[in-house]
Parts: structure tokens; sequence; C-alpha cells
């Protein structure tokens, strides 16, 4: 199976960030459609009936999400997670630099959607050039009146603001997302209420993935059934999969959901210096590791990575060769998650600390008897006590690699071997 570029048009049409091209490519006509030939409820049906999944990880039904949201309490807001810091995640970066109007104008229509006037943009504190983009593009489309108060005639009215996030990975997380946007703490609220119901100043809010919102102009041009016709029934439409690592092309390829691995790796150039696959993360740094004995046939969509004891999320392929000792792997996503833990509940902030700490002496070869059995004692009191889903991300390689490659422990530690899981 191909690539299929519904996302990712910039690589057909040049220039596509720029209005003028965007437009002459049907850029726009579909929020103009939505506000003056559709009724808001009609656009969420449609959007129901595409079965899309939000693309920042959990792969939640986007129409759902947007019919959550109460009707008769104002004001709304769509907010656009573009925060992109999972370890090897690279998409949004591009569609954002590449396809900005495409993600302004999904942005508008859920607006429309919803009954909301305000999109705020959150961006990745990093991504200073992606700011430039949108600002621009975000200009360009006001001025030229695809934006902006009473669009069309219709006394509908949006506006789209770009805002810098905090430059932490938790603010990726849709609550800590909306208090950091409020200008506070970046820190999880707890849920519920959910962002649907409270979210921005305790108004309704739908927070979406840049890549998932990318995707409704085409939904609203093609229909759902098109939609439906790529992918699986589970899991329709394509996904941007960004993998990194050792392979000889790493790279974002847009593929429909369902593709199988092998087809992708091959997309990728295979393994790199002709090596054997060892493992792969398939969601970044937050998913158990996969072992090269998992991948053949595997097909990449949510149920089926799902049943490998893994997840999908944002569909980041870490790939990597017969060469990389996986308690190695093991320290570097936790020095990240020990970084990132944002402090607010013990079992994240005291577990990724003696995570990071035991992970390093075993990758050292400095780990006494029982240090492998520590880290185990360890992830047992965080899985399933953390306050938000960072803390579970941070144990999950450091189990599932103790579990699945046993003797790259055995190989760096004075600790016998623990017997590994079938
Ligand atoms: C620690 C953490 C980091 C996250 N980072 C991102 C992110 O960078 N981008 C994103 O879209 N979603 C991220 N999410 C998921 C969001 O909380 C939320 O589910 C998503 O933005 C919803 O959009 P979607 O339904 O379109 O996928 C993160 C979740 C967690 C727990």
């Amino acid at each position: 199976m191909p690539e299929q570029h519904v996302v990712l048009r910039n690589r057909e049409i040049p220039g596509l960030a720029r209005l003028d091209v965007y437009v002459a490519h049907g850029g726009y006509a579909q929020l103009k459609r939505a506000v003056t030939e559709m009724q808001p409820a009609e656009v969420i049906d449609l959007v129901k009936a595409s079965g899309l999944r939000g693309r920042g990880g959990a792969g939640f039904p986007t129409g759902l999400k947007w019919s959550f949201v109460p009707r008769d309490l104002y004001p709304k807001y769509i907010v656009v997670n573009n925060d992109e810091s999972e370890p090897g995640t690279f998409k949004d970066h591009e569609i954002t630099l590449e396809n900005p109007h495409q993600v302004i104008e999904g942005a508008a229509i859920a607006a429309y959607a919803v009954g909301a006037e305000t999109v705020f943009i959150y961006c990745r504190g990093e991504f200073w050039q992606e700011m430039d983009v949108l600002r621009a593009a975000v200009a360009e489309a006001r001025a030229a009146g695809h934006i902006g108060p009473n669009l069309h005639g219709s006394g509908y009215g949006v506006e789209v603001q770009v805002s810098p996030g905090a430059g932490a990975y938790i603010c990726g997380e849709e609550t800590a997302l909306l208090s950091s946007l409020e200008g506070e703490l970046g820190q999880p609220r707890l849920k519920p209420p959910f962002p649907a119901v409270a979210g921005l100043y305790a108004k309704p809010t739908v927070v979406n993935n840049t890549e998932t919102l990318a995707n409704v102009p085409a939904i609203l041009e093609h229909g759902a059934d098109w939609f439906k016709s790529i992918g699986t029934e589970k899991s329709p439409g394509t996904k941007i999969c960004c993998v990194s690592g050792h392979v000889e092309r790493p790279g974002n390829y847009e593929i429909p959901l369902g593709t199988s691995w092998d087809e992708l790796l091959a997309m990728a150039g295979g393994v790199w210096k002709g090596r054997r696959l060892k493992a792969v993360l398939p969601a970044g740094a937050s998913a158990p590791v996969l072992a090269a004995e998992q991948m053949p046939g595997l097909a990449l969509d949510w149920e089926s990575v799902a049943a490998t004891g893994s997840i999908l999320g944002s569909a980041s392929f870490i790939v990597m060769d017969e060469t990389v000792n996986m308690a190695w792997v093991a320290k570097k996503t936790i020095a990240f998650f020990k970084h990132e833990s944002c402090g607010k509940c013990s079992p994240c902030r005291e577990g990724t600390w003696w995570l990071k700490h035991l992970t390093a002496r075993i990758a050292a070869g400095e780990a006494g008897p029982d240090d492998v059995a520590l880290v185990t004692q360890v992830v047992d009191q965080m899985e399933g006590k953390c306050f938000c889903p960072l803390g579970e991300f941070a144990q999950s390689v450091p189990r599932s690699t103790i579990e699945r490659f046993a003797a790259d422990y055995a190989e760096r530690s004075a600790a016998p071997a623990p017997a590994a899981a079938d």
C-alpha cells in the first residue's frame, strides 16, 4: 500500500503554505460551505459518521467529543494542541510549517460546529518558526475574509489566536495545556469535569490535535464514506507515522491506517546499515517496547497495536537495531520523564527520580544485585497510581524492557536475569 496524503498534501502541492496556493486547491471552501449551507449539528454528524479519531494519542472519536459540548453555555473555545513534545514525534511540525491553512480551516470548522468563536493554537514553546508561519497564515486568512467576523454574511465569526507554550512536555496533556494557556503553572487537572464541559476559563472547550483538525476540511469536501473507505473499519483515514532511529530514511509517512509495519519500514528504507531489527518503540517514549518478533505483519491501527500490549499513540516509531541494549533505552526514556514530571503527584515525582538513578546505575554496569528487582518494585508503585498518564507512560519502557529483554539487563547488571515474560 503506498502513502496517501490527505494532510501532507504539501508533498504534492508546492507552496501550499501560501494562501493563494491553498485557495487555488479548494482551501477555505469547506469553511464557507459549513457556515453558509450547513447547520452546526450537521457538521458534527458528518464528522461522527466519518469515524475520525483523535490523532494526538488516545484515538478518541472526534465527532463524539464535539457532541459533548453543551449548546447553551457561552463562550466556548477550540484549542489546537500543537504542543508536540513526545520524543520521536515531528508530524505537527511539518503540518504547521507546510500546510498551516488546513489546520486553521479545520479548527474554524470545529469552532462553527460547537458554537465557539475563538480558536487558540497552543504551540510547543520551542516552535518559534512554526508560530511565525501560523501567525502569518492567520493574518493572511483574516485579511482575505476567510476568518474573522460575519463570515460570508452568515452572522457567524471566528477569531484565531496563536499562543506560545511553556516548553514543557506535560503541557501537551490537555488539562495542563489549558492551565498553561490561562497563565497558570502547567499541571494536569482532575477529570471530570472534562474540558468539553469545563475547560479554558471553566468554559466548554474542545482540545484537538493539529493532525486531527487538518483532516476535517477533507472530510467535509469528500464526505464520510470517502474517509471510511481509507484505513480500517474502526480506525478510518490516514495516519502520519513519524519514523526515526535506525532506518535508512527517517521521516514522516502518511499511510492508510491498517497498513502493515513491513510496508512502513520499507518506505523508510529498512533497518540501516543492513543490520537486524531488535525492537521498536511505537509511540515515542510513552509505550511498551515491541520486540522484533512482534512486528512482521503487524497492522498499524489502534486495535491491532493494542492487541500486542502496546499502543499506537501518536504513531511515532523509534526503530532500534541489534546493537542497542534495552537497559540503556530504559535509562534514556526515564531521564526524559524524570525531567518532565511536573511534580504534582508523588508516584510520578518520586518514581521517576528512583527509576532515573536505578536505570542509570544499571546501564553503566554499576548495579547492585537487587537493582533490577527494585526497578520492578518502583514501576509497580507507579502503574495505575499516578494522577495523569505521564507517570504511566514513564514506567512503560522500564517495565516492558525488563519483561522482554531480560538478557540485556543481565548483561549490564550484577543481578541475576529476571525471567522473561511469555
Ligand atoms: C503527558 C501527555 C502529553 C501529551 N502531549 C500531547 C501533544 O503534544 N499533542 C497532542 O495533540 N496531544 C497530546 N496529549 C494528548 C492530549 O491530552 C489530548 O488527548 C489530545 O490533545 C486530544 O486531541 P485529539 O482527540 O485530537 O487526539 C498528551 C497527553 C499526555 C498525557
